[in-house]
């Protein structure tokens, strides 16, 4: 790719284009970048690009003739390549990736017009210029700055200038989304950390998480773009449903807290036990399907201070027992088995009030767990579910905890006592 840029502050324009990523591809030679006075081809005296413009009016416009020399002469040493004359004006079509991306396709050689003042003669355009690209609506001083942005984003485009097709390919624009946030070291800057999935090594997850951020930025940053957009991709329509799934939920605004749960508190956690009862019933899953859990159970956890209860600000979310006595069934663990010779304590009747159901509450309860846990100085975590409950194996697995096999609980007659056993070794 050539591209001619001509000017009337050459030196500034070379010094630019010259620099980093798109200079090592010039010296490489897989660029070639010229910067042309367009003051040497001036036919008077003094030198001079502009005039006052016919009608009368503020300011001075650059001539045609020494435009068309300056072009005359960058044409006569292109034969043979096809080339596009460009003028960089207001009120020229805004640019574009989609741009960008033609401009590379189609030809290998570009001519960059930068006006100044009030603009170039408009016979000049008419006679010579191929098209006309505007930065933007608004006007700046003259068409270096926008000359020098499509030189850099049509050259990074140019095979070899960047390390491999996927730098532009999964950039914002690319596919009409934007690119998905980046992040790196340190881990944690100013009380804010890198988000866990990014550090987890799940290739597949990041993939996932990655795209769907494409589509949310897109979403809330550029809802123009995201109109556009004509998804058809099965993987993406599902990703769009979550996201759909996702916006009815509550936003988390308030800060979340936890404490001890009290007697008086009997009929919130009542409440939303029978939140959890109503989703396992309606999921077809035979857990707490009975009488179970009820405010015999809860009132004895209260008393011995092992019941807790989480707030959004005030309003009551979720519920856990974390008890180390241990529970009836664990012990005969089967197809797999506990770490050995480590302290624990068991999570029970753990629950999510409706109105917090999909939202992160679940994962901030299993955190006041090893809050709990630490000050308690275990060294694991054990919990167990049915099998069928896949959004509570799913937070269990995302706030790492790992199967360790199969147990049998007590039940009412006639309900399923299998569940499969969990736990989380603490550091
Ligand atoms: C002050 S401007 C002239 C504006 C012109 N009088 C008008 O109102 O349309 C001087 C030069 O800056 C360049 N320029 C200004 N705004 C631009 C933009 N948004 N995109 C590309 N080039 C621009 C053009 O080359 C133009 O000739």
């Amino acid at each position: 790719m050539r591209i001619d840029i001509l000017t009337l502050f050459p030196d500034t324009v070379y010094a630019v284009l010259h620099e980093s990523i798109i200079g090592r591809a010039a010296k490489k030679g897989i660029l070639e970048i010229n910067c042309v006075q367009i003051r040497d081809f001036t036919e008077n005296k003094q030198c001079q690009v502009d005039d006052y413009p016919y009608g009368g009016g503020w300011g001075c416009v650059m001539m045609a003739q020494p435009l068309k020399s300056c072009l005359d002469h960058v044409m006569s040493t292109a034969e043979g390549r096809k080339s596009r004359v460009i003028y960089l004006s207001p009120q020229g079509k805004t640019f574009t990736q989609e741009t960008a991306k033609r401009l590379r396709n189609d030809y290998d050689h570009l001519v960059l017009v930068c006006g100044h003042y009030e603009g170039v003669d408009e016979r000049f355009i008419e006679k010579c210029v191929d098209e006309e690209l505007s930065l933007g609506d608004f006007v700046l001083t003259g068409g270096e700055i926008a000359a020098m942005a499509v030189a850099d984003s049509v050259c990074r485009l140019v095979p070899g200038v960047l390390s491999d097709e996927e730098c532009y390919t999964g950039e914002s624009h690319w596919d009409g989304l934007l690119e998905y946030p980046q992040y790196t070291r340190p881990e944690e800057w100013e009380g804010l950390s890198v988000p866990e999935v990014l550090r987890g090594g799940d290739h597949a997850k990041i993939v996932h998480w990655r795209r769907k951020q494409q589509l949310l930025r897109t979403r809330d940053k550029r809802p123009d773009l995201f109109e556009k957009l004509s998804i058809t991709d099965p993987a993406d329509l599902k990703l769009l449903e979550e996201i759909q799934r996702e916006a009815l939920l509550p936003v988390l605004d308030k800060p979340l807290s936890f404490r001890r749960a009290v007697p008086e508190d009997l009929p919130q956690v009542l409440s939303i036990a029978a939140d959890a009862k109503a989703v396992l019933k309606k999921r077809g899953i035979d857990q707490w399907q009975g009488a179970y859990p009820n405010a015999e159970a809860f009132l004895y956890d209260i008393g011995r201070g092992e019941c807790w209860i989480a707030f959004h600000g005030e309003e009551p979310a979720g519920i856990f027992t974390l008890t180390t006595e241990n529970a009836p069934g664990y012990d005969a663990i089967t197809d797999g088995k506990w770490t050995p010779d480590l302290s624990f304590c068991v999570i029970h009747r753990l629950a999510v009030s409706a109105k917090y159901r999909g939202t992160a509450v679940s994962a901030y309860l299993f955190r006041c767990v090893e809050e709990i846990a630490h000050s308690l100085g275990v060294g694991s975590i054990r919990v167990d579910t049915h099998k069928k409950n896949k959004s509570m194996k799913r937070v269990l697995n995302e706030s790492g905890y790992r199967y360790r096999g199969n147990i049998s609980v007590l039940v009412e007659p006639g309900h399923d006592p299998a569940r499969q056993a969990f736990e989380k070794v603490l550091n």
